[in-house]
């Protein structure tokens, strides 16, 4: 082959793979340029759970109003908390739903969206654990979620209350470790908090001090077309009372 055409051949094909690089962070993960896959961690009622195999909840009906103001199908898939940012860096999803909360390790990773929900932390415990403040938390085993900011802020306290932080990849085995009796308590969300309490009458829950839970906000793969799409209509969900009534759906027996 003659030295030219090599060097052409060399030079197409590195503007070609350059092209892709560039192109990635706006091709979509499901390969359709109209759909959309949001992964989520459906384990965290009413934001996402499970209802036989439909995943449900205030994340799922925000996501799709969203994405249908902005002309998407929603496909959704279900994973690990601590696997979500991870999907959104390898194009295995478009957005995260997952009443996931911006902190500063995750967005160096990926961007956020607006707050669209506001939540705090709680210990939830066992009535007669005699767990009634964060004092009372000395040298007790406590419970978090796996890649969540509760497990950061669990680690926050760790030393001053001498606790064996714990972490499970979901929630439901964490309230599960309570009950056996091998964890004395969790640091779970206000919302989601609320919604074992109902269930599990031998438990109670109060505000954990200190904390910092900034809320829920979309993630997105960095630099996205999409952030100021979904930025612009979550506003204007704001504005004219269509959040409102998604909150209100969901979370109006959590009060
Ligand atoms: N807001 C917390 C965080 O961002 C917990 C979210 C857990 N979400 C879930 N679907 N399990 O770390």
């Amino acid at each position: 082959m003659k030295k030219w055409l090599l060097l052409l051949m060399t030079a197409g094909l590195a503007a070609a793979l350059a092209a892709c690089g560039t192109s990635s962070n706006n091709s979509n993960a499901s390969g359709d340029d109209k759909t959309l896959i949001m992964a989520t961690s459906a384990d965290y009622p009413p934001f996402e759970s499970k209802e036989g195999n439909k995943i449900v909840g205030f994340d799922v009906d925000l996501a799709k109003a969203l994405a249908k103001k902005n002309g998407y199908k929603l496909e959704i898939q279900d994973m690990d908390f601590a696997s979500l940012v991870s999907a959104l860096k390898t194009n295995k999803a478009d957005i995260v739903l997952a009443g996931m909360t911006p902190d500063e390790k995750r967005k160096k990773q990926v961007d956020f969206s607006d707050i669209y929900y506001n939540a705090k932390n709680m210990v939830v415990t066992k009535k007669n654990s005699g767990i009634k403040t964060d004092q009372d938390l000395q040298d007790k085993t406590v419970g978090v979620q796996l890649g969540s900011i509760q497990q950061d802020d669990a680690k926050a306290i760790q030393k001053k209350y001498n606790l064996t932080v714990e972490d499970r990849n979901k929630i439901s085995d964490i309230i599960q470790e309570i009950k056996a009796g091998r964890f004395d308590a969790a640091i779970i969300e206000d919302k989601v908090a609320a919604g074992y309490l109902k269930k599990e009458k031998d438990f109670h829950a109060f505000d954990l001090g200190g904390s910092t839970n900034k809320g829920s906000a979309i993630a997105f793969k960095k630099n996205s077309d999409l952030t100021a799409k979904f930025n612009q209509s979550l506003k204007e969900m704001k504005e004219n009372g269509e959040l409102d009534q998604l909150i209100e759906k969901w979370f109006a027996d959590e009060k």
